[in-house]
């Protein structure tokens, strides 16, 4: 069964049971302002699953472009990817653990005729806070011999996204895919290591708990079903494919590499696969490369595609390949209307950006002549001064038989974050005419991303922005041209906010804080203090830049042009005079 028909078959299936079909959300996601990529179907509805929010039917379903970077290590492996499409479907306080079940076993026996005599069920085996998942059990005996349901622990059966928000014990389904891909020990079930049972539908966390801060869970007012399954597995089981890597969906672009590629190494050409599809879509979504936050993320996988691309000795022009195979194995079906030029353009200049020190970084790499470790300081020492990120190091020190000191990494950024907050400080602190300026922009800048999310919707989001001492430039998720109403609305609230007199605080507080309060977007797991910019009580974000002391200094705010920057992205350039 090929891709398409796989998730055809799943959205009928669940159309016919009566939930409402919608649209996949952004990568950047558009509610949730406390996680950096949309990681799960269910990100776009944590509102509705916590009771917040009406959702928009009793039952839904939908098809999920996901990214997730807890998994960047594990590529190169049969069955991981950071990006990936997710089939899921939703129970909001409508059917519970019996109902998810019974549709899920119906859809993989007689919609997807999965062979019934290899499918495994795991549920929860209960901790301290959530008693053992009975019920769920039962449910699966009307199908499953109980030899066949094994009860795991928090870390399989236990489900949440991130540290806090809707949770619930979950139950999943796993394929016996047979002795040739296991480990042989006799003990080797779902939840063993190996690669012989794969977990390919989460068929229901039973969102029930909402997880506070402080590690309690709290009960929610109604019981709501979350499922989800990764296309590309399932693709690889009814397809009979040794790897995610080698579906249908994924086979033009791996065997597009392997075309341009003078040396084949599996290993490198799955993380390139893996990753360029990731960056398209990021870049089509609306990220572009930068040292912070999701702009981090897709630097960071850009940067391991061009060391691995190097490793492969691919042709020249591997990159415009790349990006026009995925685009092709993609649009119409997956996504509609990639920008291709767009990019292209991002692509190449972060790798012309990257090309001009890898090189020399490599040769440092070897001058060290490291032995056992590399520390954490020379870790740090090749992230800064060649742009070398940790997956880069690690991949490198993999191959030379060398460990990598990644928790003493991680405090040389923190250290250096604090230290470049500092100096940014220093260098803008007041003195020099273009440092008050780039103060006031800064700060500009804040108002003005606030005022659009006043006048055009919440869900607008920055998408990247550039000061000169002569103009502000700012991009944001839109996707259309705003009017000239809307442009002046704009630029009377921030002039408004400029006469109020707002003072502007600056205060660094704990990532927990942050989080807590949805101040920001983030996933950065160096840094664990974060600044926080608030405008009297209109604006509130997480920043390092140097701001005014108070709005007043602004003087005067004018928008001077308003285009598209890319798709779905607007851009606008203002001054200050
Ligand atoms: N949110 C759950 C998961 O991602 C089920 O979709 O596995």
């Amino acid at each position: 069964m090929n891709s398409e028909k796989i998730t055809e078959t799943f959205l009928k299936y669940f159309e016919k049971h009566k939930h409402k079909i919608v649209p996949s959300d952004s990568l950047i996601p558009e509610m949730d302002t406390t996680l950096l990529l949309t990681s799960a179907g269910m990100v776009q509805f944590k509102q509705a699953l916590l009771g917040k929010q009406k959702p928009i039917a009793p039952r839904v379903a939908n098809i999920q472009r996901c990214f997730r970077t807890g998994d960047i290590d594990e590529i190169g492996d049969r069955s991981h990817l950071t990006f990936f499409f997710m089939m899921g479907s939703w129970s909001f306080g409508d059917y519970f653990k019996e109902g998810a079940v019974d549709l899920a076993y119906d859809l993989i026996i007689n919609g997807y005729k999965f062979n019934k005599d290899k499918i495994w069920a795991t549920v929860f085996k209960g901790n301290k806070q959530v008693p053992k998942d009975i019920e769920t059990k039962k449910a699966w005996l009307k199908y499953l011999p109980k030899e066949r349901i094994v009860e795991l622990g928090e870390k399989d059966n236990f489900w949440i996204v991130g540290n806090t928000g809707p949770c619930g014990p979950s139950t999943e389904v796993y394929y016996d895919r047979g002795k040739k891909f296991g480990c042989k020990k006799k003990s080797c079930k779902p939840g063993c290591d190996c690669d012989r049972f794969l977990e390919f539908w989460n068929a229901g966390v039973f969102i029930q708990y909402n997880k506070t801060e402080d590690g309690k869970l709290e009960d929610l007012p109604m019981k709501s079903v979350d499922t989800g399954a990764g296309l590309e597995r399932f693709a690889a089981l009814l397809q009979n494919k040794d790897s995610v890597f080698d579906v249908d969906i994924m086979i033009p672009i791996t065997n597009k590499i392997k075309s341009l590629s003078k040396k084949q190494s599996k290993i490198e050409i799955r993380v390139i696969a893996d990753h360029i599809r990731g960056a398209v879509f990021l870049i089509a979504d609306g990220v572009r490369p930068s040292n912070l936050e999701r702009g981090y993320i897709l630097r960071r996988i850009l940067r391991r595609i061009i060391r691995n691309a190097q490793l492969l000795e691919m042709k020249e022009n591997y990159m415009e390949e790349l990006v026009k195979t995925v685009i092709k194995t993609y649009e119409g079906t997956y996504y509609k209307g990639f920008n291709q030029k767009e990019i292209l353009n991002t692509i190449e200049e972060e790798k012309q950006k990257f090309e001009k020190t890898l090189n020399k970084g490599l040769k440092k790499f070897k001058d060290f002549n490291f032995k056992k470790t590399i520390s954490g300081k020379d870790a740090f020492f090749l992230y800064q001064s060649f742009g070398f990120p940790i997956e880069i190091t690690k991949d490198l020190a993999k191959e030379n038989k060398l460990k990598v000191d990644e928790k003493g990494f991680e405090k040389e950024f923190k250290k250096h974050q604090e230290t470049s907050r500092a100096g940014v400080e220093k260098k803008f602190g007041g003195a020099g005419s273009f440092g008050e300026k780039v103060a006031a922009q800064h700060t500009a800048t804040h108002l003005l991303h606030q005022a659009l999310k006043e006048v055009l919707g919440n869900e607008v989001k920055q998408a990247g922005s550039d000061l000169t001492p002569e103009r502000i430039r700012f991009d944001f998720t839109f996707d259309r041209k705003l009017t000239d109403e809307e442009k002046k609305e704009v630029e009377d609230i921030v002039n408004k906010k400029i006469k109020e007199a707002l003072p502007v605080k600056l205060e660094t507080i704990s990532l927990k804080e942050a989080k807590m309060n949805a101040i920001g977007l983030f996933e950065d797991k160096y840094a664990d203090k974060v600044q926080v910019v608030s405008v009297g009580k209109y604006s509130k974000e997480i920043c390092a830049g140097p701001h005014v002391k108070n709005t007043k200094e602004l003087k005067h705010f004018k928008i001077k042009k308003e285009k598209s920057s890319a798709a779905g992205i607007r851009r606008i350039k203002a001054v200050l005079d």
